[in-house]
């Protein structure tokens, strides 16, 4: 049985944009996230409070996040990865903060120079001083499937990481497939893993790649299996500056080509989706890799 309904996860602007090897004007990123407001995305990832010379690209935080005011009906969450982060992100009015793990010692220690244990001791106290506020905290698991440098993962490597991000006192949970190498059988073994161990489908997103060409089939399992949470990058931007091999995200029209097709909702208007791609693929200056909407283009 497939969801009457799919909250989409629009993650463009900051898994997107992150990846982007010239800075894109805090203007443009302003624009887009307005326009995939206009959109109908519900929850538009804005941008990370991280360390500006980790992640360059999204440096301008505290002059983007200002600018978006309050967009009525839209979520816009940012990435935290530590208490500096958090101070942050509350201190410009943020509502939703996103933790980061991995399920990999060696991408905690490229992506956030710590080990996964130490990695979760600096989540500790971000998680617990934004649940006293109230604010609502994702816990993404980053190496879900595979990882460059260690290979395949075990899918109880990636449920012990994944039940103490539960356990800390995440909210919901995006399984990333960072490099795009998961099949759709792998995923409905981890999901059917973490249900073993307590995590209710219902608080699991899926964070997919799209390197392999299977980005769409392994969110059709995911549906199968009960996830209603689906993050994908408007005209598939996206990759991951600490992971090489990491292409584009799952694209979001491709997710609403086919979620629509299966008739389920989404509130999302293809045609203006598609044409934000467009006009940011012109500020970008190379053409959408989205083949939904190379197609509804027709470029
Ligand atoms: P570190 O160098 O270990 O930091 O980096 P530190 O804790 O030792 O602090 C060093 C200095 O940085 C201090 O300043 C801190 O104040 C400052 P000093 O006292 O020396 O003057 N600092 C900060 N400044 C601003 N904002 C902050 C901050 N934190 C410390 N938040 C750190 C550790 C975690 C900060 C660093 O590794 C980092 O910023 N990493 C971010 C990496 C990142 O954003 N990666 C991309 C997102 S993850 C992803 O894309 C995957 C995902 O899409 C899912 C998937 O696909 O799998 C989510
Ligand atoms: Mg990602």
């Amino acid at each position: 049985d497939l969801p009457p309904r799919v909250r989409i996860h629009e993650v463009g602007p900051r898994d997107g944009l992150q990846n982007e090897k010239e800075v894109v004007p805090t203007g443009v990123k302003a624009e887009f996230i307005h326009r995939l407001a206009d959109a109908g995305l519900t929850t538009v990832e804005a941008t990370s409070f991280v360390h500006p010379k980790w992640v360059p690209q999204l440096a301008d935080a505290e002059e983007l996040f200002p600018r978006l005011g309050d967009i009525e009906g839209v979520a816009l969450p940012v990435l935290v990865p530590n208490e500096r982060g958090l101070d942050r992100a509350i201190a410009l009015g943020a509502r939703r903060v996103a933790v980061f793990g991995s399920a990999t010692e060696t991408f905690a220690a490229r992506n956030l120079n710590r080990t996964v244990d130490e990695s979760l001791a600096m989540f500790e106290p971000v998680v617990a001083r934004a649940k006293a506020d109230r604010i609502h905290v994702r816990g993404y698991l980053s190496m879900c499937f595979g990882d460059p440098w260690e290979g395949k993962v075990p899918v109880h490597q990636v449920v012990r990481v994944a039940r103490r991000l539960m356990d800390l006192g995440c909210d919901e949970l995006s399984l990333g497939d960072t490099i795009g190498v998961a099949t759709p059988g792998h995923v409905l073994s981890l999901l059917a893993e973490l249900n073993e161990e307590g995590v209710p489908t219902s608080a699991i997103g899926v964070h997919f790649h799209d390197t392999y060409g299977q980005a769409l089939a392994n969110t059709l399992a995911a549906l199968q299996h009960g996830v209603t949470t689906v993050d994908a990058s408007a005209g598939g931007l996206g990759g991951c500056p600490y992971a090489k091999s990491a292409t584009g995200n799952l694209a979001t029209e491709d997710l609403v080509w086919m979620l629509h097709g299966l008739g389920i909702e989404t509130g999302v208007d293809l045609g203006r989706l598609t044409a934000t791609s467009v006009w940011l693929a012109g500020r970008l200056g190379r053409p959408s890799p989205s083949r939904t909407v190379r197609a509804l283009a027709g470029t």
